[in-house]
Formats: C-alpha cells, sequence, structure tokens
C-alpha cells in the first residue's frame, strides 16, 4: 500500500523549514537557514521542502497532506473585539495583519511555482493549525508520555501567546491561552532591545548576560508583569508600543528578520536612554538583564503550577520561543512539582513544521501515535564518497582516513591536548544547537579555553558561556539534577566539587547548560566522549556549534571553509583526519597544497 506522507512547514516565521512524516515516521526535517545560509530565515522554505522530498526519495505529487502553522480563524473573535475597542490605532495592524495573511495563504501557490507545476495542482490537502496547537502537538505528540501537561510560549502566534493544554493520547485539549497584546515573549525582547540587544534571537545572549547583573530592578518587573489568578499574566502597557503599532516583523533583502521597538517613552523615562547595540555595556544593562531573567521566571512557574494544579501530571512538554529559556527550563523540579520535561528540541517556529505534521497524522487523521523524537539528527548526512568529493575540491588541506577506533583516540588526544577540533559527522541537527554532529569541540577543562576559542574562532560577547556535552550516566556525579536533556534545553546547577574540573564551561553562576549524551541516540559521539573520559577521567567535552558568525554547517563544504577561515586546529569528517598542509599553518589564503590520501 502507498505509504501516506505529510509535509509540514513554518513559511514566512522566523526559521522557516520543513518536516516530512511518512507513515507517522518523521523522514527528515530541515530549516531553510543552513541550506540558504541566512540565519534565522523568514521567508518561503523552498529549499528546505525540497531537500526533505529529497531525502526521502518521493516528489511533491507523492505528498498527501500539507501542514501550515497558521490559522486565520484562530481566536477570530479576540482579534474583532480588540479592533472593536481600539479602532483609533489598528490602521497600521491591519495593515500588517492583512500582509501577513496573505503571505500564509501563498504558500500552495508558491509550492506550485518551485515545482513548475500549474497554479492550484497540488494534489495534497491543504491544513491551516493555530500556531500555538503547532507548538502544543511539536512537543506532546512526539514526546514519550501518554498524558502530559503543555505549555507553549512565545512572542505571538495567530493573536496567541501562551497556550496551557493537557495531552493524553491523540488529543489535545486547550485549557487556556494568553492572548494580545499580553505575552512574555514580548517582554524578554523589549528588554534586549533596550539594552542594545536587538537582532532576532538575542534573547539567548541576554540570558546569558543576566548572571552577571543584580536583579534590583525587581519591584519593576513585578509591575511590569502583573500575576493573576489561575495562572495568567497581564503587561502594565504604559512600557510598550506593540498594542498601539503591532509587533512589526519586516525583513530585510535577505529575509533576515528584524523586529520594530517595542520600548515605550516611558522605559525612557524610567532607565535614561536606551542602549546602542555597540555601547558601552552598564552595570544598569546588567541588572535589567538580571531582573529580566528573574521576572520571567517568576511568572513561568506561575503559569506551570497552576498548570499543574489543573492537570496533576507529573510530566510536562513544553516549546514556543520562550521555552529556549533553558535556565527556566532547569528550575522546573525545584519551582514546581513536574517530574518529567520533553521540550522539542527546534522550541522556536521551525519546531511548528514538525507539529503541525503530527497535528495532522493523529489528531486530524486519527493516527495512533508511535513515533518519539527521542534526538534531533533530522537533516542531510554526506557519504564517504561526498567527503572524498569535497575535500579533493578545496586547497591547502591533508586529510587521512582512518577507522572508527583510531578516529576516537586521535580526536580525544587531540582535545585532551588543548586543541579546538570541528566534529562533523552524520546527519545535521533540527533545532538551534549543534547536539554532537555539526559541533566544535575543546577541553571543559582548561582555564583559558573560553577566551581561545572567542579569540580563534566563535567571536562571541564575552560574556556567552560555552556548553557541556556528559555522558548520560555521569550527569550526577557533575550537576546537581539528572534528568537527561537530550537537545540543551535545561541550565543545572554544577556540583561544587566539579567546578574547577569544568571551569570552561561553568558559568558566572556555577550552572551548564548540558546535553545528555546516550549511547543509543548518537553512538558516535558518545565514544568519542567515552574515549576522552579514558584518557583524561572527565566524561565532558565543551561543545558549541560548528559555524562562525553564520547559520550552523550543513555541508561538507561549509565545514572545510569554516576550518580554513578560522583557526581550529583539527577537522574530523566523518572518517577523515583533516589538517592544515604544513605550508598553510597560518591558514593564509592562496596557499595550494593538495594532500588528499586515498584509503
Ligand atoms: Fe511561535
Amino acid at each position: 500500500m502507498k505509504p501516506t506522507y505529510i509535509l509540514g512547514l513554518n513559511t514566512f516565521h522566523a526559521d522557516s523549514g520543513a518536516a516530512l512524516l511518512r507513515d507517522g515516521e518523521l523522514v527528515a526535517a530541515v530549516t531553510e537557514e543552513r541550506l540558504n545560509r541566512v540565519k534565522h530565515f523568514a521567508g518561503f522554505p523552498e529549499l528546505a521542502i525540497k531537500d526533505v522530498l529529497d531525502i526521502a526519495g518521493i516528489s511533491i505529487e507523492d505528498v498527501d497532506h500539507i501542514g501550515i502553522n497558521k490559522d486565520n480563524k484562530a481566536n477570530l473573535l479576540a482579534k474583532l473585539t480588540f479592533a472593536v475597542t481600539n479602532l483609533s490605532r489598528i490602521t497600521k495592524m491591519a495593515r500588517q495583519r492583512l500582509e501577513y495573511r496573505v503571505k500564509a495563504q501563498q504558500a500552495p501557490e508558491l509550492i506550485c511555482r518551485a515545482f513548475g507545476l500549474e497554479p492550484d495542482s497540488l494534489r495534497a490537502r491543504i491544513h491551516n493549525v493555530e500556531h500555538h496547537l503547532c507548538h502544543a502537538a511539536s512537543c506532546f505528540l512526539v514526546s514519550e508520555f501518554d498524558q502530559a501537561a503543555i505549555f507553549s510560549v512565545d512572542g505571538f502566534g495567530d493573536f496567541a501567546s501562551t497556550m496551557t493544554a493537557v495531552g493524553r493520547g491523540t488529543d489535545i485539549e486547550v485549557l487556556d491561552r494568553t492572548l494580545f497584546p499580553h505575552s512574555l515573549g514580548i517582554v524578554y525582547t523589549m528588554i534586549c532591545q533596550f539594552i542594545g540587544y536587538d537582532r532576532y534571537g538575542d534573547e539567548g545572549k541576554v540570558m546569558g548576560l543576566a548572571p552577571y547583573g543584580h536583579p534590583r530592578f525587581e519591584d519593576f518587573f513585578d509591575r511590569l508583569v502583573q500575576l493573576k489568578p489561575n495562572g495568567r499574566f497581564e503587561l502594565d502597557l504604559d512600557y510598550f508600543m506593540h498594542h498601539r503599532e503591532g509587533v512589526d516583523y519586516s525583513f530585510d533583502e535577505r529575509g533576515y528578520p528584524m523586529v520594530a521597538p517595542l520600548f515605550s517613552t516611558a522605559m525612557v523615562r524610567k532607565f535614561g536612554p536606551a542602549r546602542l547595540r555597540h555601547g558601552e555595556l552598564t552595570e544598569r544593562d546588567k541588572d535589567l538583564a538580571a531582573s529580566l531573567q528573574k521576572g520571567l521566571e517568576k511568572a513561568y512557574f506561575h503559569v506551570l503550577n497552576h498548570l499543574h494544579e489543573e492537570t496533576h501530571f507529573d510530566a510536562l512538554c513544553l516549546a514556543g520561543g520562550v521555552a529556549l529559556n533553558s535556565v527556566a527550563n532547569g528550575q522546573i523540579f525545584a519551582k514546581t512539582p513536574f517530574r518529567r520535561i520533553y521540550a522539542q528540541p527546534a522550541a522556536s517556529d521551525d519546531g511548528t513544521a514538525v507539529g503541525v505534521a503530527y497535528y495532522i497524522h493523529n489528531c486530524l487523521l486519527g493516527q495512533p501515535r508511535g513515533f518519539v523524537m527521542d534526538h534531533a539528527y533530522t537533516g542531510r548526512e554526506f557519504s564517504d564518497e561526498a567527503i572524498r568529493s569535497a575535500l579533493e575540491e578545496v586547497e591547502g588541506v591533508v586529510a587521512e582516513p582512518v577507522v572508527d577506533g583510531e578516529l576516537y583516540r586521535r580526536t580525544a588526544s587531540a582535545i585532551a591536548a588543548g586543541e579546538i577540533v570541528g566534529w562533523f559527522q552524520g546527519k545535521m541537527e533540527w533545532g538551534p544547537r549543534a547536539l554532537g554532529n555539526r559541533s566544535i569541540l575543546a577541553h571543559p577543562g582548561l582555564p583559558q579555553m573560553k577566551d581561545l576559542l572567542n579569540s580563534r574562532i566563535k567571536h562571541r560577547e564575552w560574556f556567552r558561556p560555552f556548553a557541556p556535552s556528559i555522558l548520560l550516566e555521569r550527569v550526577g556525579d557533575y550537576f546537581e539534577e539528572t534528568h537527561p536533556s537530550p537537545f540543551m534545553m535545561l541550565v543545572y546547577k554544577t556540583r561544587r566539587e566539579a567546578r574547577e574540573r569544568l571551569c570552561a564551561i561553568n558559568h558566572v553562576d556555577d550552572t551548564g547548560r548540558l546535553q545528555t549524551v546516550s549511547r543509543r541516540q548518537n553512538p558516535r559521539y558518545y565514544a568519542l566522549i567515552e574515549e576522552f573520559e579514558r584518557q583524561t577521567g572527565l566524561p565532558v567535552v565543551l561543545n558549541t556549534s560548528f559555524n562562525e558568525n553564520e547559520p550552523i554547517v550543513c555541508r561538507p563544504q561549509e565545514a572545510l571553509m569554516c576550518f580554513l577561515r578560522t583557526r581550529m586546529d583539527l577537522l574530523v569528517l566523518g572518517n577523515w583526519l583533516v589538517r592544515r598542509a604544513a605550508s598553510n599553518t597560518a591558514a593564509r589564503p592562496g596557499v595550494i597544497e593538495r594532500s588528499v590520501a586515498h584509503a
């Protein structure tokens, strides 16, 4: 019997992308930015659609259902009520909504155009699903839980900023929504903008900055985000612009999303001028970051504790851009009664491509659940042949093929010796984190390693921590919590006795945003860390994404370019150990020395 194919799309949202199911199994999920190399690309994911179809070996005509992560009819009554009560302000917002609505409806037409089909000739049925239901589906329906509480939390999607729900089997029952203009995502982004971190996705930087400040503006945040009965909250809108002007997402000529300023002059009157992007970072800015993080956590746990009171489940599923706040997530066990967590690895809008596909499969088509997304390796992989030809195309490197055991031994000993290693293996990750297949690895216990990585490769802000990957079985020896964290979605306290030995990944507040690695999820990465433990006694490596101010590398060619452009010591491409040729030790451009050894 012909399999059923469902294509899930995140279109015209940041991190646009595509996911493909074959009879309920996730065959592939890819974000457009990895293919078109525009970070957070927010346009139509044409390359991602073609890539997932190609990975599955099918054509667009084989697809039975297409899901889009937006439903213009969702929360319609709330939209109309807001429009009627804010008649004088809605012109600009109405224009924004209309533009967005038109874009969201263009997807079928754009698919036809991309594949050279006549307009309206798609065989697949099109489904529009409410944005937060897609987030909710993206965590619950692919979790191992039969029953769980669900929390979806972001800036806005379909006029809502949070959704709480109960998941039972293939059913998602919505308990509550927070509607426009109240939003925890908007609060976080507004303060990020005010302190000069105004690029899309800068929220993670500010989360890293927070522990350098003191939360002396806590009272202000208590007024800014007012906690209400029944797990609800409301914003003091005086400090915001979005309820007057809308959330004006625009896209530059490359498709990079930009958010118009969200803070009002009341913020300036209260705190003085906003910091400009490259301005001096003052104590005020650090203290605002610290107070923001604390304010977010109060509201987060307020919602979650009420959700637990309503559901009494010990399992919680998380998604939405705010759910990338791994510092808040890591405290859930201490601050709420929840005991088990599943967070979608692509918690931001990229994850809704997976979510909408599973919503169609389980909730609309009534198919039983059977798939657990227990790893995030859903992208393309490259054969040894493809790696070999990429090597043959570049100049100035020496490459040597080695068998697995030797690969792990020599890579681990390079890391142990303080070298910085590019590690490119198997299928590309889904979501914002490198999880051991497109990673840069280093020794987690060398005091100078953070500065070295920043000066030689990453060039990141001084306050941003690097993250550890640790063997799952050893977590309790190094961190104060032991719940698995396979997708780097949880930050735990580092155990006191381990802090010095993990000094390169231990943040200023003695925490780490860890990735737990199991042999089943990633046998090659596990084997490497196991070998590193054999050599050094540490079952932990420092893991940062394989990129330099660009989307994470996808193809071997991009890994090689990043290796040559930066001052990485060693590149491991599949089973190839790659170093700069002797005459190219300074990575000088134009030096030609091709020496690809053949197996
Ligand atoms: Fe979202």
